[in-house]
């Protein structure tokens, strides 16, 4: 475990302090008695935040300013910090330990800082491979980011820092997220996407926690009374606070009265002036908002709050305790998810290595979670690093830019535009003109004198003539729809309600001919954005593709995927890569067969096109600020790959549930897959996909022999051997799945239900039992409102993922 100290003993001691006491506890007193010396005015007030990121002082009261900190990769809001791998890359260790040290390590930084309250873990699922948040989260098993969630509170809590667990609940896209409803059944809820909150609130006693800005079933989370009422605080007996996302909050009288706490960035309707008249009136009352200010008093005496200064300055904000931290996440959950034999480089002969691409130093996504460290390592600098003196390396970022397409103008005398009111092109133009090409963002502003802002279509009619002989790729933006015919066929159709989106496409041209072309466009609600054009594929590539380097190389290492401009909170990804980034790797492979592709994203990407002629292919997540240097090791082989993938990979898109389940439709997103979701849909579905859900390579070979199950109280225990096969140490993740093998509801074939990480020397054999809660296997049942234990077989599988399972034994439920 490179040297890392076990903290298990502390884990026990943390569990041990997991129930409220019976009788109320200091802070319940300390609470009720500053409570009774507020006036009503200060409670009023007491429930907005201020200044963004702050829950006032009142210093009569000997009440502090609280301080939030945004994460879930690092304590980012106050300047520079330490900057984590992605949430994703965290959960890719399956490693508890790890996971307990990267919350203490968090904490620490908090308290550098003067941070009680930490905006963060996001326990969100990944449902689909576009949200724009997938990176923050844990993955898309419920059961997995459960435990991570839980181990991250109470490591983080122990210091005395509060978690916040978000966002709460079904917000997993980002699109329209301020208006979009998740459209969910209530099984499904309960048990996936509400299973981490549950077990963050239950389990992991998370001081506070944060709703999130959609709807779920036709209703704000911020006022939605079954959520916030009746699962969070009736069913699972909530105490802490919950607070609004960032202007996430829509009215004063529901938000108030539905489940509300605390108001941020600030009160905007649960402010003193439209608060007084309802409690004047009789709608609400005082008992209510001292609820409300009750909860928020709680969380600051059972922090020890008012008693010391929350800022340790004996902490360094730079720590390189969390730099190690960092850099052991991207050890172990980096993933390697092909490889042909070309890793791991052998430094005896690996002299000369080329670095190409856009991510060289990418750290992580963007939006409210990135986080600016002190100091990062790029790929090349991890190489030049880890590699030595005998490895010279060479980066090149060859950033072909798509967006150069929209300067297009080769039009045979422009072309006509016609722009109507309305989405569908229809009645007479409310304007026609002559443009020299498609290259707008209208944001809310009319495109021209008597059209709407929002909602109108525009037709572009016209011809244009090919500059050269060759292939040339055609680009289109927009937001909203767009559909494209060029000579009469319809070569792009995406006529949908959605943000901003790149569509391209290739046409093999002729010098001199001329083509016909025929654009639509509508827009119909939000920003306006609309652009078409093409260039020449060379072009793209910059041509300043380094020919020589990379054929004189022994190694070549493509970084491709996302960064804080493309994978961010506030918007959706492709689930493509740039065709840019595409035709790099294609273009360097034909040159360099000892080519690596390294993808940064927090899902699943599109691997159809370039993986099947790429020898490795390395899932980085997003590294954090020391994960390059991981990634060298694991290149030279200094680190065997051990991350195992959070989220499944498929062959194609198509016709699976991603493909069906965005964008949302009408404003609402349809949960139709219901519990099917991630691996479970590939199973019940009999699809294979490319990189299965648990999947990841290493450098040696392992072998699980003989599954015994034995009865605990409350189960069965699973004990198997495990051996390492290969000639290189290794770790290997064993991981549990369970299913019914008949049942009376719908259930999945298998789920994730246990998994253990085991250090292997060559050849050697460790005995290693995991057990499984049967109440990980109850199903909700709607009607009655209860959890149920169902009698039955139940198959327990034993694998090193969720497509390879070499052991399986059924038990019956009695
Ligand atoms: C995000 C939250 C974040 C908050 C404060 C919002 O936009 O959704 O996750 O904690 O901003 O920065």
């Amino acid at each position: 475990m490179n040297g890392r100290m076990t903290l298990l003993p502390l884990l026990l001691f943390i569990a041990a302090q997991d129930k409220f006491p019976d009788v109320p506890a200091f802070y319940v007193r300390q609470a009720e008695q500053t409570l009774g010396r507020m006036t009503v005015d200060e409670k009023l007030t007491y429930i907005g935040g201020e200044d963004s990121m702050f829950i006032r002082a009142i210093p009569r009261l000997g009440l502090p300013r609280i301080k939030m900190s945004d994460g879930p990769v690092g304590v980012r809001t106050w300047g520079s910090a330490p900057a984590y791998p992605a949430g994703t890359c965290l959960a890719s260790t399956f490693d508890p330990e790890l996971v307990q040290q990267f919350g203490f390590s968090i904490a620490r930084d908090a308290r550098a800082r003067g941070v009680n309250i930490w905006l963060a873990p996001g326990v969100n699922l990944a449902r689909i491979t576009q949200n724009g948040r997938n990176f923050e989260y844990e993955g898309e098993d419920p059961y997995l980011t459960a435990r991570n969630a839980v181990t991250i509170i109470k490591a983080v809590q122990w210091q005395e820092v509060s978690t916040t667990v978000k966002h709460f609940a079904a917000n997993d896209h980002e699109n329209d997220r301020n208006s979009d409803s998740s459209e969910v059944d209530e099984r499904t809820l309960r048990e996936i996407y509400l299973r981490p909150f549950e077990a963050a609130i239950r389990e992991g006693m998370s001081g506070a926690a944060m709703c999130g800005y959609n709807k779920v079933n036709g209703i704000y989370c911020s006022e939605n009374e079954w959520l916030l009422r009746k699962v969070l605080r009736q069913d699972w007996g909530y105490e802490g606070v919950m607070m609004s996302d960032w202007g996430a909050a829509h009215s004063t009288l529901n938000d108030f009265q539905n489940g509300l706490d605390l108001e941020m960035p600030d009160a905007a309707f649960m402010t003193p002036a439209k608060l007084k008249p309802l409690l004047a009136s009789g709608q609400i009352t005082e008992a209510q908002l001292d609820e409300k200010v009750r909860r928020i008093l709680q969380l600051i005496y059972r922090f020890h709050w008012t008693e010391r200064p929350q800022e340790d300055p004996s902490i360094p904000r730079d720590n390189p305790a969390s730099d190690k931290v960092a850099l052991q996440i991207a050890r172990e959950g980096t993933v390697l998810l092909k490889n042909d034999g070309v890793l791991p480089l052998d430094k005896t002969r690996v002299h000369k290595i080329v670095v190409l691409g856009p991510g060289n130093r990418v750290i992580n996504g963007g939006g409210s979670s990135t986080t600016h460290p002190f100091h990062s390592v790029s790929i090349d600098e991890g190489i030049k690093q880890i590699g030595g003196d005998g490895v010279q390396v060479a980066y090149y970022p060859v950033i072909g830019k798509i967006n150069e397409a929209f300067e297009f103008k080769g039009y045979e005398n422009g072309l006509k535009a016609e722009y109507f009111a309305g989405k569908k092109l229809e009645g007479a133009p409310l304007q026609t003109r002559q443009e020299t090409g498609i290259d707008y963002e209208w944001g809310g502003n009319p495109p021209g004198p008597g059209v709407p802002g929002i909602d109108f279509s525009t037709r572009w009619t016209g011809s244009f003539r090919a500059p050269a002989d060759g292939i040339f790729v055609f680009a289109a933006r927009s937001d909203d729809g767009i559909r494209i015919w060029i000579d009469g066929n319809k070569v792009l159709d995406s006529w949908i309600d959605r943000g901003a989106v790149t569509d391209t496409f290739r046409l093999t041209l002729k010098k001199g001919q001329l083509y016909g072309l025929k654009v639509e466009f509508y827009q119909g609600g939000g920003d306006a954005v609309a652009k078409f054009g093409m260039l020449p594929v060379e072009q793209l590539l910059n041509q300043s593709l380094p020919t020589a380097e990379l054929k004189a190389a022994d190694a070549v290492v493509v970084s491709v995927g996302f960064d804080e401009v493309s994978e961010s909170e506030g918007m959706d990804r492709p689930y493509s890569l740039p065709t840019e980034q595409v035709l790099l790797i294609q273009n360097a492979i034909k040159l360099n067969p000892r080519t690596i592709v390294v993808n940064h994203s927090g899902a699943a990407i599109d691997t159809k096109g370039w993986l099947d002629h790429t020898p490795a292919f390395i899932q980085a997540w997003y590294p954090g600020q020391s994960g390059n240097q991981a990634l060298a090791e694991i290149l030279f082989g200094d680190v065997n790959p051990s991350g195992k993938l959070v989220t499944t990979f498929p062959v194609d898109i198509k016709g699976t549930y991603y493909e069906s389940a965005y964008p949302p439709k009408a404003g609402k997103i349809v949960y139709r897959e219901g519990l099917f979701m991630g691996y479970r849909w590939f199973d019940k579905n009999r699809v294979t996909p490319r990189f299965a859900f648990g999947s990841g390579l290493s450098y040696t070979t392992f072998k699980l022999s003989g599954l015994k199950l034995s009865t605990l109280s409350n189960g069965v225990e699973a004990t198997t051997t495990i051996t390492n096969t290969g000639s290189r140490a290794g770790t290997e993740v064993i991981q549990l799945y369970a299913g019914y093998d008949k049942s009376r509801v719908a259930r999945a074939a298998r789920e994730l239900k246990g998994y253990r990480r085991v250090e292997l020397a060559p050849g050697e054999s460790k005995t290693v039992s995991i057990p499984l809660e049967q109440h990980a296997l109850d199903y909700w049942d709607t009607p009655t409102q209860k959890w149920v234990t169902e009698r039955g077989n139940v198959t327990v599988w034993l694998g090193t993922s969720s497509r390879d399972l070499a052991l399986h034994k059924t038990y019956t439920v009695r």
